[in-house]
């Protein structure tokens, strides 16, 4: 899809397809009544006869303009003028893509922009058009035979329209982020997708490899079990024991400073398949643990990100990649492994292997030298219980670093919320027989899976995100979600901003 800057005066406009916005009453933006105007009064006739009510999100497509320059208009309600809401504002946003994408228009003109959201700027608001566009035009194809395959959208090209006053360069450079970050999202979305039998932990490793690849500041290197064996990552090694699908452990590495500069470190959770292992999930739903890797994939799409936008940091990715399989050679409730810092683990429940797989790439990640590490992945049925499906959840043990990643996701929209891992949680983890249990018992189930993660991370600032609840969406909707890369990504763009 093709996304530019137009600027036309409204009587010189012609398009396809309009997309303008009004309010409750009839009213419409300036650039809306401009048009208006321009038309004759078509548009305050048309809303005069449906009278819809202006919700965000209500829709009134007309498909025929007979007046000819512009051929269709898609009226989008936008709620009460002074009450826009970025919720508000992003559903209104998302039901004018589907619109569109149902007209057969292949090239649209948007002024949904004009609005006022909040103290929301103009680039802001692009981003965002420009995000759940590309969402509502996503579609998953790979393992759908041809004639099942979804019709692919004819749109080709949106156009915002801006006058002579607007900013237009920070209109453009917001095109272009949004963008890469929403190629980010597909990636993420596409391999969460795809099911166990073909996303393996090597196939991921592939992936990652073709995206180094494609960029020339990111280098990627695949660590196979050989080289876990040698690093003595006994706990990230013995999860994938019980699977015949080798373990992998994805490196990427972009450069976009000198390579004395400090990175950032992202760390995602990138289990292809978890059904539990010897302490086996329930049959229900299962088919969803093929979602287990969105923390991995998410990592893996950001370096693909930031070496588009040409960052000037540097990052490094390091995706702990593993099925989670009931199997004669797998971890028994009971066992005991010795992790890569030396940290003995009893795995008292061999479904809390997240923790198990990612402690040992936290360690790992000491040999960087980080400024900060953020690790994310699909850690806790628990964070649904809490926090429900809208925000991921959030701990970490410095205080700057959380309030940067409540910013960046409040900032997207891809918004977590902080939880609390106190000294006091860390009882719940202790073991007869070993340093430490591998689960806290039914109490704060994703805090003390924080808490184990904490002992791993004592050297350097550290948040971990849970995004079990965000990543993907169950029921009719299935699928991946593409989050938490809108979050690890404008979590970036802001330290790139203030360094
Ligand atoms: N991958 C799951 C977490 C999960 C559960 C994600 C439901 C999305 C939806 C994780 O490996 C797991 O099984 N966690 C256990 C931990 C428990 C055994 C302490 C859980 O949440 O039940
Ligand atoms: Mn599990
Ligand atoms: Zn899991």
């Amino acid at each position: 899809m093709d996304y530019s800057i137009k600027s036309d005066s409204p009587e010189k406009l012609s398009t396809e397809c309009l997309l303008l916005g009004f309010h409750p009453k009839r009213k419409l933006g300036p650039t809306a009544s401009a048009i208006d105007e321009a038309l004759g009064g078509v548009i305050t006739r048309l809303l005069k006869r449906d009278d819809p009510e202006g919700k965000p999100g209500e829709i009134l497509t007309v498909n025929l303009l007979p007046e000819g320059k512009i051929e269709r208009l898609i009226l989008v309600g936008m709620g009460k003028k002074d009450e826009l809401t970025v919720s508000s504002y992003r559903k209104a946003l998302a039901a004018a893509a589907n619109a569109l994408k149902a007209t057969g228009a292949k090239q649209a003109v948007s002024v949904l922009h004009e609005a006022d959201i909040q103290d929301k700027p103009l680039a802001w608001k692009i981003r965002q058009a420009v995000e759940l566009t590309e969402s509502a035009l996503y579609r998953y194809t790979q393992t759908k035979s041809e004639k099942d395959q979804p019709k692919p959208p004819r749109l080709e090209q949106l156009q915002f329209l801006l006058d002579a006053e607007s900013d237009v360069e920070a209109a453009e450079s917001a095109i272009k982020q949004a963008q890469a970050i929403a190629s980010g999202m597909k990636l993420a979305r596409d391999l969460g997708n795809l099911p166990g039998n073909i996303c393996t932990p090597t196939y991921l490793a592939e992936q990652a490899h073709k995206l180094g690849k494609h960029h020339k500041k990111l280098k990627v290197k695949i660590l196979d079990e050989a080289g876990l064996e040698e690093l003595g990552m006994g706990s990230f090694l013995s999860v994938s024991k019980g699977s015949r699908e080798p373990a992998k452990l994805i490196i990427l590495e972009y450069h976009g400073l000198p390579a004395k500069v400090k990175p950032h470190v992202l760390v995602g959770k990138g289990l292809t398949f978890d059904a539990g292992g010897i302490s086996l999930k329930q049959a229900g739903g299962m088919d969803e643990m093929k979602y287990d890797m969105c923390g991995g994939a998410a990592v893996i799409a950001t370096l693909g990100v930031a070496a588009e936008l040409g960052l000037p940091l540097n990052v490094i990715g390091i995706v702990p990649a593993s099925e989670n399989l009931p199997d004669g050679a797998a971890n028994k409730p009971g066992d005991i492994v010795t992790s890569m810092a030396g940290i003995t683990i009893e795995i008292l429940n061999t479904d809390a292997e997240g923790r198990l797989i990612l402690c040992d790439a936290l360690t790992y990640a000491k040999r960087y030298d980080p400024v900060a590490v953020i690790d994310t992945g699909t850690l806790t049925g628990a964070i649904i219980t809490a926090l429900g499906r809208h925000p991921s959840g959030l701990m970490g043990n410095d205080d700057a670093l959380c309030e940067s990643l409540i910013k960046a996701g409040e900032s997207t929209h891809d918004r977590v919320w902080r939880l609390p891992i106190w000294e006091d949680y860390q009882e719940q983890l202790k073991s007869n027989f070993a340093d430490v249990a591998n689960i806290g018992g039914p109490d704060g189930g994703s805090i003390t899976a924080a808490c184990f993660l904490a002992r791993f991370t004592k050297d350097y600032k550290w948040a971990h995100v849970d995004v079990a609840g965000t990543a993907w969406k169950t029921g009719n909707e299935k699928g991946a979600t593409g989050r938490p890369v809108p979050l690890l990504c404008q979590y970036l763009i802001d330290q790139a901003d203030a360094a």
